[in-house]
């Protein structure tokens, strides 16, 4: 059914003529003759801010989306007036802006392209209901654009063609097609002519895309209520813009603790305390690693949140900490929903305090959840959120808890049809005053917020780790994020592919899924392929409810768990490469996962892919996504790729079969790349790490690896406690040089590198470490040599003669 169209809607009002300019500092303000004001922001070279108002002033400016760290400044503003438009030019972007009807063109400054430009440009239709306006946007869209990005949207990576809209909705068991579910990211890139630009409509009220689907050369949308409020960002390259975005509305305020990225499992739910044990000490004997085990509603009282059943748990600080003997971490889930009982004290304070939030008329905002009646804390409330925050104390500092798990906080409310609240209540929306058309989008990224707040404070000196449901932009600062109530279905696997992959390119890149999912029961075929799809998903959880049977890797049969075994082995091998890759992301907004197109927009064969994806830098990944398959198809980009388990070579720019069995999955290296591996552990920090694998695949020509060490935990790092090392490799037919660089103060466990040489034409005669020449015990197994070097080499040079083999 199509609503509110462009086309269909006769009430649409539009700017007149531009009247009157002005310019201060960084802003620029056009006004119409009709009251409409324009006002654009240049905050970079490549990015403009566009919000305008049609009563002639501005309300108060205020975003939870952006973050105050954002790099902004230029290097260049010029404006000009012309006869019929006005052009402002940086040294990245000309905008033209029409004076008949603020109609705005941008264009690429170097080159001259055309790359973005209103079709209508900004409308708007008066609400009368709600006061205020609904508010347009509508672009032109190219025969060959692509669209990208929003969020979680469980479809085809590609939006073209495509009408979404954002409403935090909680979605038990949704489907390809359902929309909107739990996120809101109004964040999109187009690419077009290979060039990428980015615009973010920040706007909290429910906004809706239509990407040349109403109208085949038309790009439009528009929100319910709020400012017509967006910011453009310029590529060229869709990396860049990306990383703008992520830039914009914050990177994470700090790496994970490095177990965070060790395997977790999960359940709806694992009680009493002999349950637990009883799963955590199946993964031990068996030999798989695991490092986070979690708490699902049952072990509260009555599902009173920041209580314990004391009948299954009597002593919760005896067990956390005989869990975190064994190496586990536990997580415990923290809903919104405070029971409505008097003798609750989480309830007695907040109703004190005036916490909760109410209706219009000033009822409570009374909802069912898990635990009946309940009030819910107004989180946009700064006071409220501090309260929250302080509620963690005991749970975090005195009984041990690592990590919180914010669930059902869109908020979900049962047994009424829109399955939240409803509009009219109110928000304090940071002293912004609100109904909840505004704040609904919003509340579980507060929510999230506050729970951050009280894990920072009281898991000092470690870093806290939560986990959201709900979000908006920006929620990647503070929490990572599942992908909801999915399914035990091949599609479901499918959707969690594009899911992690679209949440990486929206700047929430700390995401992953229900492995095996969360609804009905999979068998140990999808079991096993959804754990080799999971291994690379920065977060990596099984969860399911306990109605469906069991989802622990040895639920199955002996293949499965051996299979799931070796693949879990290869996550905790890979974790100072996933380490590195973090470190990326939150230092530079490097998206953890990189789509094809995000990889290489140049080649347009990237541009429709959606299962095939690179991990980090230099790993590509591809799912096995149907039953009874001994490989598959995929397209492997440009550039040369070594099998990561035959070493065989491709060439890539090809799409091809490979081999995978069900103990097997398409996993390729980039050539050049210079992998680094830790020997497997059982949790981390189980071993210390005195060695650290390099496996450096040889490459004719240069390419630069990566890798980023510090203690693994706690704040140092951000004190220069840490260790980068730069690897440069040049392959030459018969020598091999890797340069190190090194910088930062850590002092890493580790001493030696045992660096394994992967499709060496040649066999080693010679090894000189800094110029002076070693004596090498290489070993060749397999066609791999490997020597074992100081870690603090400057240059490593290995020089051969041409092997017959
Ligand atoms: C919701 C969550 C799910 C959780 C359940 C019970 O359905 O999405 O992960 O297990 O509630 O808390």
């Amino acid at each position: 059914m199509i609503v509110n169209t462009e086309l269909e809607n006769k009430g649409n009002l539009f700017p007149s003529k531009i009247i009157d300019f002005k310019k201060d500092v960084d802003k620029l303000y056009f006004t119409a003759d009709n009251d409409v004001i324009l006002e654009l922001t240049v905050v970079r070279d490549s990015l403009f801010r566009f919000r305008y108002t049609t009563v002639g002033n501005f309300d108060n400016d205020f975003s939870y989306a952006i973050t105050k760290y954002a790099s902004i400044g230029y290097n260049k503003l010029e404006i000009e007036e012309k006869t019929d438009h006005f052009e402002i030019l940086t040294s990245k972007l000309r905008c033209k802006i029409s004076k008949d009807d603020m109609r705005v063109s941008i264009y690429d400054a170097i080159d001259g392209m055309l790359i973005n430009e209103d079709e209508t440009g900004f409308h708007w239709e008066e609400s009368y209901e709600h006061g205020g306006n609904i508010v347009k946007m509508s672009k032109t869209s190219n025969d060959g654009e692509s669209y990208y990005g929003l969020g979680d949207k469980p479809n085809h990576l590609n939006l073209k063609g495509k009408r979404y809209s954002n409403w935090v909705t909680d979605s038990y068991a949704y489907g390809k097609d359902t929309d909107p579910i739990y996120k809101t990211i109004p964040f999109y890139t187009g690419l077009h002519h290979g060039k990428a630009y980015g615009v973010f409509f920040d706007n909290t009220f429910k906004t809706s895309f239509d990407f040349a689907q109403e109208r085949r050369n038309v790009t439009s949308f528009w929100a319910q209520g709020g400012e017509m409020n967006y910011y453009f960002f310029y590529g060229p390259k869709m990396m860049d813009v990306v990383e703008s975005y992520t830039d914009l509305t914050g990177k994470p305020h700090h790496l994970p603790p490095l177990w965070a990225l060790g395997f977790h499992q999960c359940k709806w739910s694992y009680y009493p305390e002999s349950k637990v044990k009883e799963i955590t000490s199946t993964f031990r004997k068996l030999q798989i690693p695991c490092d986070a085990i979690y708490l699902d509603i049952d072990y509260m009282e009555g599902f009173r949140c920041f209580t314990w059943n004391k009948e299954y748990f009597p002593d919760p600080k005896r067990m956390v900490k005989e869990l975190l003997d064994d190496g586990f971490k536990t997580v415990a889930i923290i809903d919104p929903g405070i029971k409505i009982d008097k003798d609750y004290s989480v309830f007695k304070e907040a109703l004190e305090n005036d916490y909760f939030c109410k209706r219009a008329d000033g009822d409570y905002m009374k909802g069912k959840v898990w635990p009946g009646e309940c009030y819910f804390p107004d989180f946009t409330n700064p006071k409220v959120r501090d309260w929250w925050s302080g509620l963690f104390q005991e749970l975090i500092e005195d009984i041990g808890i690592k990590g919180v798990w914010n669930d059902m906080n869109e908020p979900a409310v049962m047994e009424v049809p829109n399955k939240t609240f409803p509009d009219d209540v109110r928000h304090d929306y940071d002293g912004n005053p609100c109904s909840h058309r505004k704040a609904h989008n919003i509340y579980g990224m507060q929510m999230a917020r506050a729970t951050y707040q009280g894990l920072k404070k009281y898991s000092y000196p470690k870093r806290p780790f939560v986990i959201t449901r709900a979000a908006y932009s920006g929620t990647q600062r503070y929490t990572s994020t599942w992908t909801g109530d999915n399914v035990a279905t091949w599609e479901h696997l499918w959707i969690a592919n594009i899911q992690a992959q679209r949440m990486a390119m929206s700047g929430f890149s700390f995401a992953g899924s229900d492995i095996g999912g969360f609804a009905e029961q999979p068998q140990g075929e999808l079991f096993t392929r959804w754990i080799q799809l999971g291994i690379f998903h920065p977060f990596f959880r099984v969860h399911s409810s306990g109605d469906h049977g069991d989802q622990e890797p040895w639920a199955f049969d002996e293949d499965v768990t051996a299979i799931v075994k070796k693949f879990i082995e290869i996550r905790y091998q890979l974790l100072p490469y996933l380490y590195t890759a973090f470190w990326n992301y939150t230092d530079h907004g490097k998206p953890l996962l990189k789509s094809l197109v995000l990889y290489d927009q140049e080649d347009v064969q990237t541009h429709y892919r959606t299962d095939e994806f690179i991990f980090g830098e230099q790993i590509l990944a591809c799912p096995v996504l149907e039953p009874n398959a001994k490989g598959r198809r995929m397209y492997i980009p440009q550039g040369n790729w070594y099998n990561f388990w035959t070493d065989t070579i491709i060439k890539g720019g090809k799409e091809m079969w490979v081999d995978a069995d069900i103990d097997s999955m398409p996993i390729f290296i980039k050539e050049g790349a210079i992998i680094p591996k830790f020997p497997i552990q059982q949790y981390v920090g189980e071993k210390e790490i005195t060695e650290v694998t390099l496996d450096v695949y040889y490459k004719k020509g240069k390419e630069e690896s990566e890798l980023y060490s510090d203690a693994n935990d706690g704040f140092d790092y951000t004190k220069g406690r840490y260790s980068l090392r730069n690897f440069k490799l040049t392959g030459k037919s018969s020598e091999l040089i890797i340069n190190q660089h090194k910088e930062g103060k850590f002092t890493t466990p580790y001493q030696t590198f045992n660096i394994q040489f992967h499709g060496l034409p040649f066999d080693i005669v010679e090894v000189q470490l800094d110029n002076e020449k070693i004596a090498h015990k290489s070993l060749r197994v397999n066609g791999v040599e490997s020597i074992v070097v100081d870690k603090n080499f400057s240059e490593l040079h290995i020089i051969g003669i041409k092997s017959n083999s």
